[in-house]
């Protein structure tokens, strides 16, 4: 656990699952996130140490979730399967979705959480994080058009909304389709 300013940020846990899905229908003001995210902690197919809430005053106030991707070449052939590091940690992570409450938005709330999780990211060894979100948000972080790194979207978006952050363990050798799990293609 780490506290920045009074604002404790921790591993979300099975007990946390009802604020969690209540952070996330409240933030983006409708059902769609909140039933992504209960598909894939249904599915345990969050990674847990990345699945990170922010605690205030014993509330939840936000909850980031990661899910492993894979990175498809030209050919169908699945590159990021073969850079499976040590204790299989996967290659490449998406971060989505990244929730606040709208009473504690623009306090660093969303900052202190996608940063810890930026850092455990580094720390366990994934090679990229992939995101999907707004422009102007996410580079503060360091993320930059996917694109530059190789990497093509599932979903017709923009190119300036679909952005990738290396990581110290990026091998720009592996680059192709991003491939998200299957929970991701029904949200619009
Ligand atoms: C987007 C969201 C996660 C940001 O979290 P937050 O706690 O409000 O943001 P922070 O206070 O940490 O903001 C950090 C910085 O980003 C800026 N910022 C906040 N929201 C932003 C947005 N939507 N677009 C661009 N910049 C934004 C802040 O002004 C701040 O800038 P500074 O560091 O220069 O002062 C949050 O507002 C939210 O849950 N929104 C609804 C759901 C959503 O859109 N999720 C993201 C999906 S991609």
């Amino acid at each position: 656990m780490t506290t920045v300013d009074g604002l404790e940020l921790r591993q979300a846990c099975s007990d946390d699952r009802d604020e969690i899905l209540n952070v996330h229908e409240a933030a983006f003001g409708r059902a769609a996130e909140s039933k992504l995210v209960e598909t894939l902690l249904k599915d345990g197919a969050d990674i847990r140490e990345l699945s990170l809430v922010a605690v205030r005053d014993g509330k939840i106030v936000s909850h980031i979730l990661y899910t492993e991707v894979q990175i498809l070449d030209e050919k169908n052939k699945n590159l990021s399967s073969m850079v499976r590091g040590k204790g299989g940690i996967a290659y490449a992570v998406a971060l989505a979705p990244l929730a606040v409450l709208p009473a504690h938005q623009k306090k660093g709330v969303g900052k202190a959480l996608a940063n810890e999780s930026l850092r455990l990211a580094n720390e366990r060894g994934h090679g990229i994080v992939i995101v999907l979100g707004h422009p102007e948000y996410y580079p503060k972080f360091g993320f930059e058009p996917a694109s530059k790194f190789g990497m093509s979207s599932p979903f017709d978006v923009a190119d300036d909304v679909f952005m990738a952050k290396p990581l110290s363990a990026f091998n720009e050798k592996i680059c192709g389709n991003v491939i998200y799990h299957d929970a991701f293609i029904e949200v619009e």
